[in-house]
């Protein structure tokens, strides 16, 4: 029956992802209906970097009307080859394209001034334009230099030709030695954008002309024409970071980007959305700045800027939600990419109208943390900044086409701009209808409706029934436990839940993190607890809602956070938890006003969060990777006992066979094993060296990351290693310990670090062995300086120190199960296949 079941369901995934696939190949291969490389004035074709320029003489749907032309080529040293012919022209001349489809076309024209022509182009002085707009007004090369210039425009054509027009300066002579005329998916530009000061929609884009002027990876390599699907070309962001900003480069392997039917690599190629700037370890305490771009820009226009986003940083879903800013005005205020994308390496844009901030002739765009979030971090993968057609239909200065071109029919139908102002305006109308309808809805939505985070068909058909089916497939291939019917400790009705948290109330918020909000709560007979909420929004916080409830049900330890139950009434997700009223680790250590903890404290919490983990590395027959330990999921009892928390990304560890669980990378950045990053395998050694992170930023109370700081300084391991390879780690240590500490004990705690962050997992001890070294740092401790240490290798230990055994890992439960062991099929997330057993169809229920 299940085996039926899953086949069926197979078939039917097959089905789909052919689909999927189809229509990921359909986006991916668009086909310009025009597509014009013209190698101006050359004879033959040009090609260069795998695109090839034909000679502007030998097409038959090109026509150069020019009365007097001459050819110009070289073959001394040019900035490439496109530029090595030109055509010069003496009086106004032009270029008649024939369109196959009408539309949004690039323009690009390639300018350098050949030397070995009669006329010095160096100081040629003219004007391009197309029927509809100035692109270049009395453009002279004088300020160039003698380098080359390419410029881009976005152009939409609505006839069956484009005459692309060059008209000479008194006196001197226009040229040009490149040209592309080539189709735009329709889909690219929109008619509508957020327009900033005051924030309105502004539509109407369709009738304007665009020029290109800023187009960054941020983060990432330069992207060349051949290297992105519509021939456009990214550079790489970091000369225009504003100085005194500081980010950290992010990157992810390009492959793991996963496009949608609304963001396609038309949108960006994925080397675009693989890399980016970002503020670096999320809730460091004081890092509150912004990473700012700042560009140069012509104030007499308004620009078009498309900012481009990717969670290609966070351990799970919900863990970034940041402020972007355009000039000194808010563009997006708690940009939540989870619930705009739900899921990570997800793309996502956004397009905004701006104009040059106030009284200066530079735009600024800026990502920072959002203060009314607990995460703080910001992020930002591409920009783009495109200048807009001005009132006279130009994109350089004010004059119009009327004055260029007397002769031509270019002043077309003042009627259609009326149109379009209508149009405008009654869809701007509807949008701000739509606008409040939608805010009115989200306010009004009370605990008692429906399933907001029921996936919506937000992408269009395609994706969402992927996405449905998708789920299904999990349902019927997993397990199939289902809440209701084990012992996943106890049920509570939301009601219940309400009155614990006063109706979550905002004052007893104890903070926000990867799943959603974390209340204090009471329950009626005066217990004191946790009650963590899923953020509604965020579909996969279902998955991990399910692991933690499996995993937190059936592991049972002194140093784990206990479950004390959950509510799924009505589809909320909430998880109630034992209350650790001293908090997060990190928050005894910096970043607060609490008083510093002592060495002997420090040791305690070190070796029970250590006991937590050798606990789930070894407790079970099959262990289980933690994936995310850093300071703030280990929290402090009332008596500073330290637990392990937040199982929200563990994962199984490998079978007996298996030395390693192949997986996509997720945890921390700066808490994340290297060798788990490079090769994508995760091992218990995981663990261990994201522990060593923890241990030095307990020793030196600073961030594991911080990006404020020196180049050299920024990454604890690295910074800790240094001084501790030297025997120096007291030089950069909390200086609250100073003296305080006894010299022994912390040079064991030192090596033991040192260890747990060697390079290859191999070399680092197991959770039992740095549990013994942690013990015996704290004996050191205790027994003062009295006690010398003995050449030792890493694994002594003092006999006569108790060491309290583990608890019996509770077998009658299998954690896992058949459908879900370890390491099968694809190296998807075991722990979600279970998971989603339960999110069919949750309004089923
Ligand atoms: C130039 O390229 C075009 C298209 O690639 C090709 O059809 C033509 O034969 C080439 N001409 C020469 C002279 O190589
Ligand atoms: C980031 O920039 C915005 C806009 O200029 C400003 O209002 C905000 O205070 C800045 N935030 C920080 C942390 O500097």
């Amino acid at each position: 029956m299940m085996k039926m079941k899953s086949g069926k369901w197979r078939s039917i995934v097959l089905a789909i992802i052919l689909f999927k696939f189809v229509c990921q190949s359909s986006y991916a291969s668009f086909i310009p209906a025009d597509n014009y490389l013209i190698s101006c004035g050359s004879s033959r074709n040009v090609t260069y970097l795998g695109r090839t320029f034909l000679p502007d003489t030998t097409q038959s749907s090109l026509v150069l009307k020019s009365a007097n032309s001459v050819v110009a080529s070289s073959n001394s040293s040019v900035p490439s080859p496109v530029y090595q012919s030109a055509r010069i022209f003496s009086t106004t001349s032009s270029y008649k394209f024939q369109i196959e489809q009408k539309g949004r076309h690039w323009v690009r024209l390639y300018f350098y001034p050949l030397t070995n022509s009669d006329s010095n182009l160096n100081s040629a002085s003219f004007s391009v334009a197309t029927e509809q707009f100035v692109l270049l007004s009395n453009f002279t090369f004088k300020s160039y230099n003698g380098s080359s210039m390419f410029k881009e425009y976005a152009i939409n054509v609505a006839s069956d030709n484009l005459m692309l027009y060059f008209v000479p300066s008194n006196n001197s002579v226009a040229f040009v030695n490149a040209i592309e005329v080539v189709s735009i998916p329709d889909a690219l530009f929109p008619d509508q954008a957020l327009a900033l000061n005051p924030s309105a929609p502004f539509s109407g884009l369709s009738d304007l002309g665009f020029e290109t002027v800023y187009r960054l990876n941020m983060g990432g390599p330069l992207i060349s024409a051949q290297n992105d699907t519509l021939g456009r070309t990214w550079e790489n962001d970091e000369k225009y970071l504003h100085v005194n900003s500081s980010a950290v480069r992010v990157a992810v392997n390009p492959s793991s980007i996963i496009y949608t039917a609304s963001v396609t690599t038309e949108t960006a190629p994925n080397w675009v959305y693989s890399t980016a700037e970002a503020m670096g370890n999320a809730n460091v305490a004081g890092m509150n700045f912004n990473i700012t771009w700042v560009f140069p820009v012509d104030p007499n226009f308004k620009y078009f800027v498309r900012a481009h986003f990717c969670d290609i940083m966070s351990a799970s879903l919900n863990n970034l939600v940041f402020n972007l800013y355009i000039n000194d005005d808010i563009a997006i205020g708690s940009l939540d990419l989870s619930s705009l994308t739900n899921g990570l390496d997800v793309p996502y844009y956004k397009d905004f109208v701006s104009n040059s901030s106030t009284d200066s002739d530079t735009l600024t765009v800026s990502v920072g943390p959002d203060t009314m979030v607990d995460v703080t971090n910001a992020t930002m993968n591409g920009l783009e900044v495109m200048k807009i057609s001005n009132e006279a239909k130009s994109l350089d200065g004010l004059s119009s086409l009327e004055d260029l071109l007397p002769n031509t029919p270019s002043n077309k139908s003042k009627l259609g701009i009326i149109t379009g102002l209508i149009v405008g305006a009654v869809v701007t109308v509807v949008l701000i209808v739509v606008c409040y309808c939608c805010l009115v809805a989200r306010k009004s939505k009370t605990p008692h409706q429906g399933h907001p985070w029921l996936p919506l068909p937000l992408y269009g058909n395609s994706l969402s029934l992927t996405k449905m089916s998708t789920t299904s497939q999990k349902s019927g291939t997993g397990s199939c436990i289902s809440l209701a019917s084990s012992n996943l400790g106890r049920v509570f009705m939301f009601q219940e839940i309400l009155d614990a948290t006063n109706k979550f109330d905002e004052s007893l918020l104890l903070g926000v993190g990867g799943f959603g909000r974390v209340y204090k709560g009471t329950l009626e007979d005066g217990t004191k607890v946790a009650v963590k909420r899923g953020n509604p929004r965020s579909e996969q916080g279902l998955a991990e809602f399910r692991t933690e409830i499996e995993m937190l049900s059936k592991l049972r330890h002194r140093h784990l956070v206990s479950l004390i139950g959950y509510c799924d009434e009505r589809s909320e997700m909430i998880l109630v938890y034992e209350y650790m009223a001293n908090g997060p680790l990190r928050s005894h250590l910096y970043g607060t006003d609490l008083p510093p903890l002592s060495w002997k404290q420090r040791l305690e919490i070190c070796i029970g969060a250590a006991r937590g983990l050798h606990y789930l590395h070894t407790g079970a027959a099959q262990s289980i990777i933690h994936r995310d330990v850093k300071t703030t999921n280990i929290l402090l009892d009332e008596n500073f006992v330290a637990k392990v928390a937040d199982f929200g990304l563990s994962k199984t560890g490998p079978a007996l066979d298996q030395t390693h669980v192949s997986t996509a990378v997720k945890g921390s950045f700066g808490y994340l094993d290297p060798e788990y990053f490079r090769r994508q395998q995760l091992t218990e050694k995981s663990d261990v060296y994201s522990f060593g992170v923890v241990l030095m930023e307990v020793l030196c109370t600073r961030p594991a990351l911080n990006p404020v700081l020196p180049r050299e300084q920024v990454n604890i391991a690295e910074w800790a290693m240094t001084w501790q390879k030297k025997g120096m780690l007291d030089q950069i240590m909390d200086p609250n310990l100073v003296g305080k500490v006894n010299p022994a004990s912390l040079k064991k705690f030192g090596e033991t670090a040192e260890k747990c962050l060697a390079e290859h997992g191999v070399d680092r001890p197991s959770m039992g062995d740095v549990l013994w070294n942690l013990e015996y740092a704290l004996q050191l401790e205790e027994t003062s300086s009295a006690l010398m240490e003995p050449e030792d290798n890493s694994t002594n230990h003092i006999p006569g120190i108790p060491l309290t055994p583990l608890e019996p890992f509770d077998n009658s439960v299998s954690l896992i199960d058949g459908g879900n062991s370890g390491t099968d099929d694809d190296g998807e997330d075991v722990t979600t296949s279970a998971v989603f057993s339960q999110l069919v169809n949750p309004r089923g229920r």
